[in-house]
């Protein structure tokens, strides 16, 4: 029964077979009670012809009463062969039209579905039952559905985030260019300056959101290849020595002695260790350390930055690579953090084949940030 109610070729064989037995029944069943009685009437009929001719009238040798009586049987056959196939074929049409119905029902559900969803509705769905091909492809269907409907409400949600993060800084401009105007504010350097600011953190922001497109719709083109870890670590302590030098903060390195090798894309390897660094350095206060470790595992090297900084309450580590999730937004944003460095580190790291994790013991118990490479 399992096994009938899983496959829907299955399925369409029995019920062609059924139609058959239908139609076959019904030829039988009515040709059982209509033969008796045609056979009968034809009889009698035959009777009152010999009766009213004699028994045996001229020309009827015994020959010619089997004669009639094989034609009166033939047409009495006939007729009721005939009554038997009008009856099968409207049995046999009724049972057709209800299996093909009982098929058909389910695509049809689904193509009205298709169609609300086109339309924009995207809470729509297929009822589910049983288990055959149509019930899988329907629960694909709701799938798909619920799919789109989180990527819906993804799109809408980002559009509102970006409006929200645009305005913050086009406001501050717009402030200090109507205090120029005003003369509320001096026509003096800083005020330029401060205007300055802002159109360049609205241009970082831009430039961010930019990339967060490109890895999020997966068009970054990835260069993979084996890539010298020690030579990664030297190039991005290079890149970033000063910053933590004018903050004063410590910046230590530990690798293994032996070699190891990555398969990675250089360049984005290097900017999410540059990003991960220089969150560090962002939410490290002056006099503290950073150390990057990188340790060889089974099949993958560990990364590991970590920070004697701010740290992570808990509630927060599990939103940490959400776009625009910041756990202190006036201070990130004072510092011109977008938040949308980890999205796209994580993005970069997963398309490389690694993952990438947070951990942090809580407030001002500095953060650690993990993650992991494929060993070339
Ligand atoms: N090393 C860290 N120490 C403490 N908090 C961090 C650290 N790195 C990231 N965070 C938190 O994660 C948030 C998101 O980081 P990120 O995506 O880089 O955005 P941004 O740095 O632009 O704010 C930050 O706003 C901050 O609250
Ligand atoms: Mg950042």
């Amino acid at each position: 029964m399992s096994y009938f109610r899983s496959h829907l070729s299955v399925k369409l064989f029995v019920s062609y077979l059924l139609v058959i037995l239908i139609g076959m029944s019904a030829i039988w069943i009515t040709t059982r009670f209509t033969t008796p009685s045609a056979y009968a009437r034809h009889l009698q009929f035959m009777e009152e012809q010999m009766l009213g001719g004699g028994m045996m009238g001229p020309g009827h040798g015994r020959r010619g009463v089997l004669a009639d009586f094989y034609r009166n049987y033939q047409t009495s056959f006939n007729e009721s062969l005939f009554i038997a196939f009008v009856m099968a074929s409207a049995v046999g049409l009724v049972a057709s039209y209800a299996l093909s119905q009982s098929i058909i029902a389910p695509v049809q559900r689904m193509k009205n579905a298709s169609r609300r969803i086109a339309e924009g509705h995207y809470d729509e769905r297929v009822p589910l039952h049983g288990a055959d091909e149509l019930s899988q492809l329907a629960a694909s269907f709701n799938q798909m559905a619920s799919q789109l409907e989180q990527v819906e409400a993804m799109r809408r949600r980002l559009i509102g985030d970006v409006a929200h993060e645009l305005r913050t800084p086009l406001t501050a401009i717009k402030g200090s260019a109507e205090g120029l105007m005003d003369g509320v504010l001096p026509a003096a350097r800083e005020t330029y300056q401060q205007i300055h600011i802002e159109a360049e953190r609205l241009n970082r922001l831009i430039n961010d959101l930019q990339e967060l497109s490109r890895v999020e719709s997966k068009a970054i083109e990835l260069d993979i290849r084996p890539v010298d870890v020690s030579r990664l670590i030297q190039t991005v302590t290079k890149r970033m020595q000063f910053q933590f030098d004018e903050k004063r903060i410590t910046l230590t390195r530990s690798l293994p002695r032996d070699p190891i090798l990555v398969l990675a894309d250089e360049d984005r390897t290097l900017q999410v260790l540059t990003n991960l660094l220089g969150n560090a350095l962002q939410y490290t206060p002056e006099g503290g350390n950073v150390t990057m470790t990188v340790e060889r595992e089974k099949h993958t090297a560990k990364f590991t930055i970590r920070d004697t900084g701010v740290g992570i309450p808990a509630e927060h580590l599990a939103h940490i690579f959400d776009r625009f999730y910041r756990v202190d937004k006036s201070r990130s944003r004072a510092h011109g953090g977008s938040g949308v460095g980890l999205t796209i580190a994580k993005h970069l790291v997963e398309a490389q084949g690694g993952k990438i994790r947070a951990e942090s013991a809580g407030e001002n118990k500095g953060s650690a940030f993990v993650f992991t490479l494929p060993l070339g």
